[in-house]
């Protein structure tokens, strides 16, 4: 299965930067050995799936509601993503956990919605550096993984360690191969031999620098970029970065 680099554009651009930026990614996608994705914030998603039509990018949200509609205002459903162009959708993002209170549970339940409205689900889990420090990272993504994903889960998971996101410091190559196999052998179990397919991204100060490395790790299915994704140039040069089939 190629890599997938996503890049998560969070709250940053407005319609002129985010068309322009979408058209940068554009023009540097052919022949990539990669899947491609961009997440811009939910009010550019459909100018940017415009845009995107008929290339090789494809388009996703960052959130949704776990409802298909409703009275909640403010929120957005993965139908609605879907019908404007976004194939793919963020879910529980560590700033989602913690600036919005999100649980493990509403995070399963939207995954279920996303995956209900032919979105597919990028669920995002990761320790904070307290929880490193005191040695509990595999628990806590384990208690994350087990409960964020439905059964059956046709998605991906991104590992994002809270205290490399946004930092520059960037899990070692060692890190990210420990917790990657520990993610593995939590979706064999979960899933059984539906778990060895399930891409396992990994977020957290991602640059073109970095990226080779980084997604030659095993169990490294691509990569979830904030920061970096915000310059086509360096987005792209990740891409190129990424393993080919
Ligand atoms: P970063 O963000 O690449 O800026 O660290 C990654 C993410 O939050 O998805």
């Amino acid at each position: 299965m190629p890599q997938l680099i996503a890049g998560n554009w969070k709250m940053h651009g407005l319609k002129a930067e985010a068309a322009a930026l979408a058209q940068g990614v554009a023009a540097g996608a052919q022949g990539l050995g990669c899947e491609l994705l961009v997440c811009p914030p939910a009010l550019h998603v459909a100018a940017v799936a415009e845009i995107l039509a008929g290339t090789p990018v494809a388009v996703g949200g960052q959130d949704c509601h776990q409802a298909e509609q409703g009275a909640h205002t403010g929120d957005v459903s993965a139908k609605m993503l879907r019908d404007v162009g976004a194939s793919w959708v963020i879910l529980g993002h560590s700033e989602r956990r913690q600036n919005h209170g999100e649980t493990d549970e509403l995070i399963r339940e939207k995954t279920q919605a996303a995956m209900a409205a032919g979105v597919t689900p990028i669920v995002c889990v990761g320790e904070t550096a307290e929880q490193r420090a005191g040695g509990q990272e595999t628990e806590v993504v384990g208690w994350q993984l087990a409960g964020s994903l439905p059964k059956p889960f046709d998605g991906v998971v991104a590992y994002e360690p809270v205290w490399a996101i946004g930092t520059g410091k960037t899990a070692t190559e060692a890190d990210v191969a420990q917790m990657h196999a520990f993610i593995r052998e939590e979706l064999v179990r979960q899933f059984g031999d539906a778990g060895m397919g399930i891409r396992i991204l990994y977020g957290g100060s991602v640059k073109a620098s970095n990226a080779a490395a980084l997604l030659a790790v095993p169990h490294v299915g691509g990569a979830l970029v904030g920061g970096a994704s915000l310059k086509a140039d360096e987005f792209l040069a990740i891409a190129r970065a990424a393993k080919p089939d």
